[in-house]
């Protein structure tokens, strides 16, 4: 007899190792989504200007939390945007102080408001070594921007170019590569068995790059780094669902209002916010790995930065599929939530 489907199924509450926020009207419109159902989130710095120093990320953290609906259990770990003029010290002090969680390393030009990013990653030696002596992950994003590199490869091309070199010289520097959408990336991750770890997006463990460009462009699932071939997808989602502890959901959720999408040259970041979790059990559930949900949204993150498991649980429920809103207003105009494309039966219980 065919066991029953799973219909119910119990966790440790989440938390988002890579979520954008933004500031002002579009905060306060999306932080409920990511609150309703993640405890922590590692927020992004990319805002305008950037989160750069200590005194800047302490700001930035009292509006999230002046943002939060009232009863909202949630608590964000900021991170630091990492310029050529980064001064080590300020660094440690925010670290000390429990102000940073994590320092982001954008290099310049890679994507969304990172033209204060790095581009000569010696100029940022001092402040990597001060990081390694004080346990403090650095986060990066791994892409470079040499136009003449096409925009498929720079993944790639950055492990071989700029990561590996950082990690020769700095053995001892806790480093999570962000939102990795190749096979290259998820290799050069299981054969490193120190300091290195990757948080894996929902939205590339279900789109490829045919969903974006095949019978019409395709703004909502354009972002950075840009979604790969289908087998870099596969590879993808055996990482997440492996248990693999050095694995682990980074949402990079990013909202984007409409007409800055759906204009001739529109903005990368794709709104997951909403219905992450409801994607990430139907994959699971596909995968015939429920089991190992728990592992990539709940454990192997809070363990790789060191802080303690969630105590509270969230319930999925297994039903009709869920109906979640296709767009969210933001004040800064209508965002567009996620379509994965397929039903969703998973329902997280608030
Ligand atoms: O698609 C992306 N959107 N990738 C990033 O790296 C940044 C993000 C954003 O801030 O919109
Ligand atoms: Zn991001």
């Amino acid at each position: 007899m065919k066991p029953k489907a799973t219909s119910r199924l119990t966790i440790r509450r989440p938390d988002d190792w890579h979520l954008h926020l933004r500031d002002g009207a579009m905060l306060a419109a999306v932080l409920r989504e990511s609150a309703r159902h993640f405890a922590r989130a590692i927020i992004m710095p990319n805002l305008v200007p950037p989160v750069v120093t200590a005194e800047q990320a302490r700001l930035y953290r009292n509006r999230i939390l002046a943002a939060l609906p009232s009863g909202a259990n949630f608590t964000p770990l900021m991170t630091l945007y990492l310029t050529e003029e980064t001064d080590p010290e300020d660094v440690a002090l925010a670290h000390a102080d429990g102000i940073a969680t994590a320092v982001k390393l954008y290099p310049a030009g890679a994507t969304t408001n990172s033209g204060s990013g790095v581009r000569d990653f010696d100029r940022i030696r001092p402040v990597l070594d001060r990081m390694a002596e004080i346990g403090m992950p650095l986060l990066v994003h791994g892409e470079v921007t040499d136009s003449e590199i096409d925009i498929f490869d720079r993944e790639a091309v950055f492990i071989d170019r700029v990561l590996k070199p950082i990690r020769k010289k700095n053995p001892d520097l806790r480093i999570v590569m962000e939102h990795v959408t190749t096979e290259d990336a998820v290799d050069y991750v299981r054969d490193t068995h120190r300091n290195l770890a990757a948080t894996i997006t929902t939205h590339h463990l279900i789109i490829n790059r045919n969903h974006i460009l095949a019978g019409g462009v395709r703004p909502h699932f354009y972002c950075l780094p840009v979604a790969k071939r289908e087998r870099h997808r596969i590879v993808l989602v055996q990482a997440a669902v492996s248990g693999d502890p050095r694995f682990f959901l980074g949402t990079d959720s990013a909202p984007h209002a409409d007409h800055a999408k759906l204009a001739p040259c529109g903005c990368a970041g794709i709104f997951t916010a909403t219905n992450t979790l409801s994607c990430l059990a139907e994959i699971f559930e596909a995968a015939g790995r429920l089991d190992k949900l728990e592992a990539f949204v709940s454990i192997n993150g809070a363990n790789f930065y060191r802080m303690p498991l969630n105590d509270d649980r969230i319930t999925l429920v297994r039903g009709e599929p869920v109906i979640y809103p296709a767009t969210i207003e933001s004040g800064e105009g209508t965002v567009t939530v996620f379509d994965p494309g397929f039903p969703l039966h998973w329902r997280a219980e608030t």
